[in-house]
């Protein structure tokens, strides 16, 4: 089977640093976890950085330092895989669905400027499939009515907009670590900021509410959370970091493979602005309009590829469309229409292409 996704990681890479975390038998709050906080931190050029167990639980501890709770809105790109809305859900408030442009697939400003009210308390913009283009016009937007603008780059880390690293953009920036992520420690996440009194929060919450030590106990001067990553996940994050910008640059080549063929088959793909530099987290075509994407994605399985659709419109998940009742036509219909094809170092774009040509022809 030709996977979608493979980690760039191996186990000759982690074993002398997971043998010494063994050895020391520190498996939590160590020096990797220093270190991938410190280098996260230069890589991003982010002055605050903050590891946590997901993309999920570093959203929701966004929403928790904004105060989010019941009576505020928050203002949530309708495209996305359902975490982003969930957490708003969680927390009480209401999950305003904005709809996304057709060819970037990210947050319109249009949208936003019709939606955006003294309700809202914040708004989350995703990096769809790692494509940050259009990023710095919402947060134009976010500081012109002084609403703070959270980045769900679940799927963007190593993309930037402007020469700007997504991690240095946004007011928080949230990242994951998920084995379906260019950069994978297992499970795993982290929140940047570049405001202090925001990393002050963090650091303390992040902590059981614990700031630092009195006569040698813990000071809980809050009430807070676990959400820490452990040390093994941390070598692994600092393994693939050193590496990320050759990875970006690998998966580029790959989708260059990719649109000679499938351009011309009427495959299109997401746009890209020439000021932006997408990671390629997942390579997404909306197919042809004689193809069936259901179709084509089974007749790949059956051929040995694995292909998936490109993500969801939380508004048409059974909870969002029973509690809202909104309709996106944009989000729908990239929901119906995207496919995801294999992309990774080392992969053999060749048969892939040959059985998109045969499952192609076979649907005319
Ligand atoms: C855009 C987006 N946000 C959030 C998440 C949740 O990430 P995690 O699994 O790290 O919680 C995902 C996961 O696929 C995602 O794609």
């Amino acid at each position: 089977m030709i996977r979608l996704i493979k980690p760039d990681i191996s186990w000759d890479e982690v074993r002398l640093d997971f043998q010494d975390v063994f050895d020391s038998g520190i498996f939590t709050r160590g020096k990797y976890v220093d270190k991938f906080t410190h280098d996260l931190s230069k890589y991003l050029d982010a002055r605050h950085v903050f590891l946590t167990t997901s993309a999920t639980t570093a959203l929701s501890t966004c929403l928790k330092l904004l105060a989010v709770g019941p009576g505020d809105e928050v203002l949530v790109a309708d495209f996305s895989f359902p975490a982003t809305a969930n957490v708003v859900e969680d927390l009480g408030a209401k999950t305003v669905l904005l709809d996304v442009n057709p060819l970037t697939f990210n947050l319109c400003p249009d949208e936003l400027l019709k939606k955006i009210t003294n309700k809202t308390k914040a708004v989350i913009f995703v990096d769809t499939f790692g494509n940050p283009t259009g990023l710095h016009s919402i947060k134009d937007i976010c500081n012109s009515y002084r609403v703070p603008l959270i980045e769900d780059a679940a799927c963007a880390i190593g993309s930037s907009e402007n020469g700007l690293k997504c991690g240095a953009i946004a007011d928080l920036t949230c990242f994951s670590f998920h084995p379906r992520k260019i950069v994978c420690t297992g499970e795993g996440g982290a929140i940047t900021t570049n405001n202090d009194d925001w990393a002050n929060w963090l650091r303390v919450k992040l902590a059981h509410g614990a700031d630092g030590m009195v006569d040698g106990q813990l000071n809980f001067t809050e009430y807070g959370y676990n959400y820490r990553l452990p040390e093994l996940s941390a070598i692994m994050g600092i393994k693939q970091l050193e590496k990320l910008g050759d990875i970006v640059i690998e998966r580029n080549n790959i989708r260059d493979q990719y649109n000679k063929e499938l351009l011309p088959l009427g495959f299109a793909p997401q746009y890209v602005a020439s000021n932006v530099i997408s990671n390629i987290q997942s390579l997404v075509y909306k197919v042809p309009k004689r193809v069936k994407r259901n179709t084509l994605i089974e007749e790949l399985r059956n051929n040995g590829i694995e292909t998936t659709i490109g993500t969801y419109s939380q508004s048409n998940q059974q909870y969002y469309r029973l509690k809202y009742d909104v309709n996106l036509p944009v989000a729908t219909e990239l929901a119906a229409s995207l496919i995801t094809f294999p992309c990774y170092a080392g992969l053999n774009v060749g048969p892939v292409i040959d059985a998109i040509h045969m499952a192609v022809d076979d649907e005319k």
